[in-house]
């Protein structure tokens, strides 16, 4: 009996852990996927702003560490500006600074969004410590950056 309790316990604490994920998940797609596309660009002329692999990699490599990432994208998708922006200056110039989305979404659910971005994108090197993941990135993934405008 003691053994059945604490495995629906288990069962219970993982199907809720799975919600908050998949929550974060959908409210990326409802609310911003439309803009920063989660696959690999196959038209880079009709993009609209960098997918979002690039936007999480460059707040990733100035806030690495969790609570500060969220903070920054809290801020930002409700205030951006280009002294914030994180992203090399041609990116705004081409596809221009985001628009706020302040009524678009509510800190609560950026939350979520942020949790979501922050486990699930640019993992790489994630045990490697800042240095080790920037050096990683430059050499492997600078052609990507190259191409993703940022
Ligand atoms: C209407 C299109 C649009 C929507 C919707 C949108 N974004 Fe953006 N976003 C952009 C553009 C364009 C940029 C690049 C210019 C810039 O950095 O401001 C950008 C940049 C960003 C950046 C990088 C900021 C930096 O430091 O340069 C983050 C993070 C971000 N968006 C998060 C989000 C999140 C989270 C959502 C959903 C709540 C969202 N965006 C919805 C257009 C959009």
């Amino acid at each position: 009996m003691k053994l059945k309790l604490s495995l629906i316990i288990v069962m219970a604490l993982s199907i809720s852990a799975t919600q908050a994920h998949t929550s974060g998940e959908a409210l990326f797609k409802a609310k911003c996927s439309m803009c920063h596309i989660m696959h690999r660009p196959s038209d880079f002329s009709k993009m609209v702003a960098p997918p979002v692999m690039g936007i999480t990699m460059h707040v990733k490599m100035a806030h690495p560490n969790k609570k500060g990432f969220k903070a920054f994208i809290k801020d930002y998708v409700i205030h951006p500006s280009k002294e914030k922006a994180l992203c090399e200056k041609n990116t705004i110039q081409r596809f221009n600074l985001m628009p706020s989305q302040k009524d678009n979404v509510t800190p609560e659910e950026l939350d979520k969004i942020a949790e979501y971005l922050y486990d699930n994108f640019a993992q790489k090197g994630n045990n490697m410590g800042c240095r080790g993941m920037m050096h990683k990135m430059h050499r492997g993934m600078h052609k990507d950056m190259k191409i993703y405008g940022m």
